[in-house]
This record gives C-alpha cells, sequence and structure tokens, in this order.
C-alpha cells in the first residue's frame, strides 16, 4: 500500500480481508501513519516508496499517494517488476499517462486505474442490458452528480493540481460513460465553473461527449454542496448506502449556510457593511435554522 491517508482507510480494511490477498507491505512519509499500519497488519513499513518495491514479498503496489505522485509511484513500481492499481486521477497529464502506459508494457506487468465504477454491479448490468438490446438501442446518457466536494476537508494543495473536480471527480463519470456507451468517444467538449472565490479551482463542469457511433452523453458536475444527487435516488449515494438521516439533515444545513453566507457577502458589498459582521450575521441565522430543523 502507497499512501496511508484517507483512500488508504476505505481500501485496507475491506481488501486485507480477500483471501488472495495478503497485505505485505506500506510505504509512507508520515512515522506515525506507519507505526499504526504496523501494529494494524503487522507488515513491512518504509519511507521510501522505491525500498517498498524492492522487497521480494510484495507482487503489486495500491498506490494512492498525491496525485502528482501517480505517475513517479506506477513507472517506479513497473520498473522493479511489480503489478500496480493506481487511484483516480490516473495522473495529472496525457503525457504521464502514456509514460505509465509505456513502463507497464515494457516491463510486462499489469496496470490498472481503481477504485472504478465501471466494475460496480449496477454499472455492468445497465452495460448488459444496452448490450443485449432488450431495451433498444442506446440513444443517449446522462449523468449528473451534485454534491459538496469543494468543502470536504483535504490537503491545501489538492484541489489546485487536480483542477478541482475535474481531474478528482471527472474520471468517475467518464469511466461509467464509456463503459455504457461501449468505447471510444469522437468530440468532446465542455465548461468549467469556479464560483466560490475561497476555493479558486473548478468546483463545476458540463460535459457534452460524442461516441463513435454518434450516442451523444452528457455529464454534469457541482461539487458546492447545493444540492445532494442523492436525494434523487432515495438518499442511496455514490457508495451504494442509504445515508444516514443525521447526514441528509447536515446537508439541507450546509446547503442553506452557503446561501445565507454568500446573500450576507452581497448585502454586505452592497452597503460597505464590514464582511467579518456579514459572516457573523449569517452565521446567526443558520445556527436559527439549525434549531428549526
Ligand atoms: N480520500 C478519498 O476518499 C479518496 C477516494 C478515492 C481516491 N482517492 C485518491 O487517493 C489518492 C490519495 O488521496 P487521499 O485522500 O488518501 O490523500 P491523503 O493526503 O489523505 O493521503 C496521501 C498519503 O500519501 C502520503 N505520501 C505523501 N508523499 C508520499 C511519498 N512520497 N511516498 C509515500 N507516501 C506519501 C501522505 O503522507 C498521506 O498519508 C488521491 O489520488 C485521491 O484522488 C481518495
Amino acid at each position: 500500500m502507497a499512501g496511508l491517508g484517507v483512500a488508504s482507510t476505505q481500501i485496507l480494511p475491506s481488501v486485507s480481508k480477500l483471501p488472495y490477498v495478503k497485505v505485505a507491505a506500506a510505504a509512507d512519509v508520515r512515522q506515525e501513519a506507519l507505526a499504526k499500519f504496523r501494529k494494524e497488519y503487522g507488515a513491512e513499513v518504509y519511507t521510501n516508496f522505491d525500498e517498498m518495491c524492492e522487497s521480494p514479498n510484495i507482487d503489486f503496489v495500491y498506490v494512492a499517494t498525491p496525485n502528482e505522485l501517480h505517475a513517479r509511484h506506477v513507472i517506479a513500481a513497473a520498473e522493479r517488476g511489480k503489478h500496480a492499481i493506481v487511484e483516480k486521477p490516473m495522473a495529472l497529464t496525457l503525457e504521464e499517462c502514456e509514460a505509465m502506459n509505456a513502463a507497464a508494457e515494457k516491463n510486462g506487468t499489469k496496470l490498472l486505474c481503481g477504485h472504478t465504477h465501471s466494475f460496480d454491479p449496477p454499472i455492468r448490468k445497465i452495460r448488459a442490458i444496452v448490450q443485449s438490446g432488450e431495451l433498444g438501442s442506446l440513444r443517449m446518457i446522462h449523468s449528473w452528480n451534485y454534491n459538496e466536494f469543494m468543502y470536504r476537508p483535504r490537503m491545501k494543495h489538492e484541489l489546485a493540481t487536480s483542477r478541482g473536480v475535474v481531474l478528482n471527480q471527472g474520471p468517475h463519470q467518464v469511466d461509467v460513460a464509456r463503459l455504457i456507451g461501449g468505447g471510444m468517444v469522437r468530440s468532446l467538449r465542455a465548461t468549467t465553473g469556479i464560483w466560490d472565490s475561497a476555493r479558486p479551482h473548478e468546483g463545476s463542469y458540463v460535459c457534452y461527449l460524442e461516441f463513435e457511433n454518434g450516442v451523444p452523453a452528457t455529464l454534469v458536475y457541482s461539487g458546492y454542496g447545493f444540492f445532494d444527487t442523492a436525494e434523487l435516488f432515495w438518499w442511496v449515494g455514490e457508495g451504494g448506502q442509504k445515508s444516514e438521516k443525521e447526514n441528509q439533515r447536515d446537508h439541507e444545513l450546509t446547503g442553506r449556510r452557503i446561501v445565507e453566507r454568500a446573500d450576507a457577502l452581497r448585502w454586505a458589498e452592497g452597503r460597505r457593511v464590514q464582511p467579518r459582521l456579514a459572516r457573523r450575521a449569517a452565521s446567526a441565522v443558520f445556527r436559527f435554522h439549525a434549531r428549526e430543523l
């Protein structure tokens, strides 16, 4: 396991239970994370990724390090004969992706981007229905995702290097649409949005693409927390579980807080009121609503 951050906490507990996987080692630059990992898994620990890949006890590495290290780590693994699963986004540029593919081909290693929703049973089922033709031919695909992605806690530079939701969440929609649409895309057009000056990176996009057979798809994303598309699906979200009542309520509150803050700031701007006072007023209104809910 390369990188013992948030992603690893979602991966390791399940992967370590698989009968054909043995968690053999981890690499991270944080000593405390390595100490915790060693205690839990009793496996090898490394502060240097390349050294971990030298270990004869490792067959493949799961790369969940920061986005800008994906290419370097996958290539280093391939050069040492290790297969790799790399978290999305695969890398930050097409050139990096090509170099990763080339390294895997040259060294005869396997390279997989994961986690990948095109492996999810519901997505596979949709593809199977499309392929079977039982509902006729596929005419168009639409994918909407609204959530509070831009307000989740994360390392400061992550939004900058990955262009906000574009490389962080875009890969999921592209991956799912391509599996269902069945292949290569012949044209693509997109518009991105930066709507919060406190987080000056892309938090939304609308993308229109056309498959080689002419089938069009739209991919829509907003990570600004005004709405959660899980509400359209009985509060069953990306992970496949129904979200707790508590989270649904939190979501309503976050949405209201953002709107009220924006209103308060606009109001302050118009009347030359200090933004600090406007923010305090907005917070008071928010607390009032929280009591109501
Ligand atoms: N957070 C999530 O829920 C989630 C989900 C899916 C995918 N991902 C992807 O996983 C990757 C990691 O995301 P995260 O949220 O876990 O980030 P994170 O910042 O929580 O974790 C990254 C880890 O990598 C370590 N690291 C940094 N430099 C390193 C180096 N040179 N060698 C080894 N380890 C190093 C950090 O110390 C940290 O523990 C990203 O590509 C992200 O897109 C994250």
